[in-house]
């Protein structure tokens, strides 16, 4: 499964409804949500009321990766803003695994994120668990960042962990610095879900998206 999942944290928000039909319009397949709250990250970026406007506008899948410290104070909100997809970084909770239980009580996929110095070991134990496994191939709080060519090493670590775990379903998503340039050899690795940010809203956004998934798909 190849998946294009434009991050509207590089989007033009004072036209944002726009730029969501146009991306969905020219193939996008899921819109990915920067939650930011300016304590696991340097930046603060929005939250469930804008989730929940923008919901009205589109029935692509939303995918919220929350930059968040104790994302279980929020997952309630941002399931009923009408998410499809949540993900969180471990480290910003001390109950990983109840937070994961949370999310897919409510028929929501759940996923874990590795920072670029996050090791794919620290999944050996919540692998059983989750839907998707996020791999930060920036360090994570703002768009339009350099890809950091050792992150992509962590595909095919993962992978071996997911085929011990027998879990070779779980999806394998990236984030950060995704471009025209590296998007196919990323695809060819085994990624299955690819974020961008600028390399989707700069520019031409009908172009970038066939690009993208021309990339992507390898024609
Ligand atoms: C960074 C975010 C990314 C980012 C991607 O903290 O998680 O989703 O917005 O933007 P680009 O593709 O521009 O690196
Ligand atoms: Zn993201």
């Amino acid at each position: 499964m190849k998946l294009l999942a434009p991050s509207i944290l590089s989007a033009d928000f004072s036209i944002l409804g726009q730029q969501i039909k146009e991306v969905e319009e020219a193939g996008a397949d899921i819109i990915h949500l920067d939650i930011m709250d300016g304590r696991y990250v340097p930046n603060i970026t929005f939250g469930p009321p804008v989730v929940e406007s923008i919901r009205k506008i589109t029935d692509l899948p939303f995918d919220a990766h929350l930059m968040i410290v104790e994302p279980e104070k929020y997952i309630t909100d941002f399931i009923k803003a009408g998410v499809n997809m949540i993900s969180f970084h471990m480290d910003a909770t001390i109950h990983a695994h109840r937070v994961v239980d949370m999310i897919k009580s409510n028929d929501v996929k759940a996923g874990v994120v590795l920072n670029p110095a996050t090791p794919v070991k620290t999944l050996e134990e919540i692998i059983h668990y989750i839907d998707y496994v996020l791999i930060m191939s920036v360090n994570p709080g703002f768009g339009g960042q350099k890809f950091i060519p050792q992150t992509a090493e962590k595909v095919k670590k993962l992978k071996l962990l997911m085929e011990k775990a027998n879990r070779t379903d779980i999806l394998i998503e990236i984030d950060g610095g995704v471009n025209q340039d590296n998007i196919n050899y990323l695809s060819m690795l085994g990624v299955n879900i690819f974020v961008a940010g600028n390399a989707v809203f700069k520019g031409n956004i009908k172009e970038n998206v066939v690009n993208l998934k021309r990339g992507m798909l390898g024609c």
